[in-house]
Formats: C-alpha cells, sequence, structure tokens
C-alpha cells in the first residue's frame, strides 16, 4: 500500500528507466517516426482503472515498449514535422529533477532558487533581443529598453498574454469592468498566415473572433504593408477602435518572417501595440550570424517565443516577453489572502504576471542547457539548419518534379510538382505524395496551404537531423512522385 518504494527499488527502477531513454536517444538519427501505416492503431484503451496495482518494472517495461515500439517518434531525425524538436539531453534529466522536487513557482515563498532561474532564463531570453530585465538596484545599460517576462505553456498562452496586455494597456477599465465598458469595438491585425491561436485568444478575450482582421499577405507569404494600412483606416473611420497588431516572426506554414521594422513604423503612426508572434522564429537572436532574420524584434511591445520549438525544449515552455513591463502586474495581478507573502521581496510572485497560477518550472531545462552547452550550441544548431535548409531549397530548384512554392527564410519548405495548373490536382498529388512518404512509417512531412495554395512542407527541426537524412526525403520525395503522377506527366530524369 502506499506509493513509496525502497531506496533500492528507486533506485533499480530509475536505472531501468534512464537506460531504456539512452538506448532510445541512440536510436534517434536513424530511427522509423512511426510504424507502418497499415499497423497503425487510435483506437481507445478501454482497461477499467486498477484496483490494485501490478509490479511497477513490468509496468513500466510494458509502457516504454509500447511507446517506444508502436509510437510516433517526434524526436527522431527523420520527422521533418512541424514545431516539435527533439529535445536536448539535458533538457531530459532537467524534466525528472523538476518532477522530484516539483517546485510551486506560484509564489516566491515556495521555489526560491527555482523562481530565481525562471528570472534568470527570462532575462538571458531578453537580453539578446536588446532589451534589459532589470535586477533591483542597478541602473540600466544606455539604450536599453527595460522588459519582463515570464514562461508559460506554449506560444497560445503567450499570445493570449500579450493580447491581454495590449488590451489592458489601451483599455484599462476592461479589467474589472470587461470589454463591454469599451464603447467602441476592440480591432486588432495581423497576416493570413499567422498562426490560429490568435484568433482563439480574440474570442476568449471576449473581443470576438471577427475582430482579429486577418490582412492578405504578398507574394512572399508576408503580411502586405498597404493592405495593413488600408484595413486600419476602414476600421477607423467606421468607429472601430485598433489596438494591437500581431506581426509572425516565422509563420507556421511556410516560415515567413513580416516586416517588423515597418510594422513597428504602422504601429506608431496608428498608435497600436506591436507584438511579435516569434513562437518558432524568435530563436534566431540566439545566432548572431543570423538575426538579421528577425531584424526589428527589439521595436516590440511584446514578444512571443517557444523554447520548444527551434530551442530543442520538450513541451512545455514558452516565453512571453514585454518591455512595458508594468502591464504584466496590471493585467493580471490579484490580491488573496492565502498566498504566502515574502516582506520586501525582490522579485514579484508569478501568479500575479501570469495567466497561470499553480505553475510547472518550465524554465531549468533551457537554463541547464545554456549551462552544459552555452549560446553558442544555438547559435550552431540554427546556422546548420538553415544550411541545410538551404540544400533542400537548392535539391527543390534543381529537381524535374518540383518546385519551390514559397521562399525559404527559415528551415521550413513549401514545396508542389511543378507545372500543374490546377489547384485540385494539386491538392490531389500533395495528399497522395504525403501519403506514399509517409506510409512506410520511416519518415515523416506534411501539406498545407499558403497564400490559398497547396503545398508540400517540411522543415529541419532536429538537431541530430543530417544530409543522409535529406537525402533519404529526397529519395522518397522522387519514389512517390513517380508513384502517384499520372504517366501523361513523364519524368524522364529524375533527381
Ligand atoms: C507561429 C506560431 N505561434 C503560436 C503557436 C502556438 O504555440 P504552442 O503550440 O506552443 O501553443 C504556434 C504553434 O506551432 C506557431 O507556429
Amino acid at each position: 500500500m502506499g506509493f513509496d518504494f525502497t531506496p533500492e527499488e528507486r533506485r533499480q527502477l530509475g536505472y531501468r528507466l534512464i537506460d531504456r531513454i539512452n538506448t532510445y536517444f541512440s536510436s534517434l538519427p536513424d530511427r522509423d517516426v512511426q510504424l507502418p501505416a497499415d499497423e497503425r492503431t487510435f483506437g481507445q484503451l478501454r482497461d477499467a482503472m486498477p484496483e490494485l496495482g501490478e509490479e511497477a518494472g513490468h509496468v513500466l517495461d510494458d509502457v516504454c515498449s509500447e511507446m517506444i515500439d508502436n509510437g510516433f517518434h517526434v524526436p527522431s531525425a527523420n520527422y521533418f514535422g512541424l514545431m516539435n524538436p527533439t529535445p536536448t539531453y539535458m533538457a531530459v534529466l532537467a524534466e525528472a529533477l523538476v518532477s522530484a522536487l516539483n517546485p510551486q513557482l506560484a509564489t516566491l515563498a515556495r521555489s526560491q532558487l527555482a523562481s530565481k532561474i525562471e528570472s534568470e532564463t527570462v532575462r538571458w531570453i531578453a537580453e539578446r533581443v536588446g532589451w534589459h530585465k532589470k535586477i533591483n538596484g542597478e541602473t540600466v545599460p544606455a539604450g536599453r529598453r527595460i522588459c519582463d517576462g515570464t514562461f508559460t505553456s506554449g506560444g497560445n498562452e503567450a499570445n493570449f498574454t500579450a493580447l491581454a496586455l495590449a488590451l489592458a494597456s489601451y483599455f484599462p477599465a476592461s479589467i474589472d469592468d470587461g470589454v463591454a465598458s469599451i464603447n467602441a469595438r476592440p480591432v486588432g491585425y495581423s497576416s493570413a498566415e499567422s498562426h490560429h491561436s490568435l484568433d482563439k485568444s480574440f474570442g476568449l478575450l471576449g473581443l470576438g473572433r471577427k475582430a482579429l482582421r486577418r490582412t492578405p499577405v504578398d507574394e512572399q507569404a508576408r503580411i502586405d504593408l498597404a493592405k495593413l494600412i488600408e484595413q486600419i483606416e476602414k476600421d477607423i473611420a467606421a468607429g472601430f477602435r485598433p489596438f494591437v497588431i500581431v506581426a509572425t516572426a516565422g509563420t507556421t506554414n511556410s516560415g515567413a518572417v513580416d516586416d517588423i521594422v515597418e510594422l513597428s513604423a504602422i504601429a506608431k503612426k496608428y498608435n497600436l501595440w506591436l507584438h511579435v508572434d516569434g513562437a518558432y522564429g524568435a530563436a534566431a537572436i540566439f545566432s548572431d550570424k543570423h538575426r538579421d532574420l528577425v531584424r526589428g524584434i527589439e521595436l516590440a511591445d511584446s514578444i512571443t517565443i517557444d523554447p520548444h520549438k527551434w530551442l530543442a525544449m520538450p513541451f512545455a515552455a514558452g516565453v512571453i516577453l514585454t518591455s512595458q513591463p508594468e502591464m504584466l502586474e496590471r493585467a493580471f495581478a490579484i490580491a488573496t489572502p492565502y498566498m504566502p507573502k515574502i516582506a520586501n521581496a525582490p522579485l514579484i510572485d508569478n501568479f500575479k504576471v501570469s495567466a497561470q497560477w499553480s505553475r510547472r518550472m518550465n524554465s531549468l531545462k533551457l537554463w541547464l542547457t545554456l549551462r552544459v552547452h552555452g549560446r553558442q550550441a544555438y547559435e550552431q544548431l540554427i546556422d546548420r539548419q538553415l544550411e541545410l535548409a538551404k540544400k533542400m531549397a537548392t535539391w527543390v530548384e534543381q529537381s524535374d518534379i518540383f518546385e519551390l512554392a514559397a521562399p525559404q527564410f527559415l528551415p521550413i519548405l513549401n514545396f508542389r510538382v511543378k507545372g500543374i495548373s490546377s489547384e485540385d490536382e494539386s491538392e490531389a498529388l500533395n495528399i497522395a505524395i504525403v501519403d506514399a512518404v509517409t506510409r512506410d512509417g520511416k519518415m515523416w512531412i506534411s501539406r498545407t496551404t499558403v497564400g490559398g495554395r497547396s503545398v508540400l512542407r517540411m522543415m529541419v527541426i532536429s538537431y541530430l537531423s543530417n544530409e543522409s537524412n535529406l537525402e533519404s526525403l529526397q529519395k522518397a520525395l522522387v519514389n512517390a512522385a513517380r508513384e502517384v503522377l499520372h504517366p501523361a506527366q513523364q519524368i524522364h530524369t529524375a533527381r
């Protein structure tokens, strides 16, 4: 009875698990992403809740075998997926430690070192933006904007937080009296390619999803600035209250980065909050060489960056930063009689600056990874993945079968079969090609639409992916195209 084990049992179970994880990590460079299509099962488990437990080692072995042998392997080097990385090993260890210590990051009183680590990690990221997170009593370096920020469960929560900050900043009465107290309808702007967490947040904040004006994009899948200005002026003339522009730094579909410098000028002209959704792409700030990819990010009022995307962290780790730090407390602070307090605390309790209350320590994994590998390891990761994506782009450009369907900014590629004029035909081909490439389970790509056009999508997201993984993907794409293309297409020399 009870949940504890003897020290020896704990040790044995721990080693048993770490051996499995170790073997698993060794397999990742050429591991299949999943089972072949005809062996995958998506049914529900139907076992009754156990009244009495079973032998722990047996249960652990059972679940490991099932998840490893039959699971879907996001960490595989052959996963050219959505924005989900291979976690760093230090992060895996950090997660175990966090679970064991279970620090309660809602308040400083119950998470002293943990809160300090979280705060320091936010400060490190902010410094790469070019901002400064102030430590009590120090003077701020000249030319640096003061900022603050907090960890979130991911980009969705970070974007929600940013919009809540913008709303609280422009309509302070709405914090207590709700959006009904605003005497005109607030509206905001993002590109048609922006992430759908924004629509969700507009709905949840009581603004209504229609209040997010999804502005058309240019041929590079970046927000069309002229159309944006047109829409803002139209809204003002119609009596709406524009309050926020969201720039995307790394769209989910194509990795497009909006022109943040221009958007900042537009935001200033119309007195709007500028949020940069850099859930994926903002990580380019970790590279000196490629920082220009997100030029102007320091001009933002708030930034979303998700370490669980390009920074190789396991779920969950998002961050919201803001150069209007006082807004965090204004939007989220609340007084309670029961939360423990520290007199003259140097750090603010997290529950007062966040949509979360009880909170997990999501920062340790990044902090430990940085301590063990250093910032330069990220610089190398970013440089390397961009280089691999460029190689893949060159291969597509030289291919007899495929062509690029959008420019490549970040390590994301959109491409499609050449010379297909009908969108319906292109979509049907893309479905068939994704099916053919992923059928045997060895690798994973996806499809989506960009600027309304159906495209194949791959990205380099695992730090383990290398040229040989790319070559296998190229072969699989050529074979898939051969399989699905109408013989009349006549591919003579498929590269
Ligand atoms: C650009 C962008 N923003 C926000 C999100 C949401 O992030 P999360 O899934 O971490 O909540 C995503 C997810 O892929 C994204 O691509």
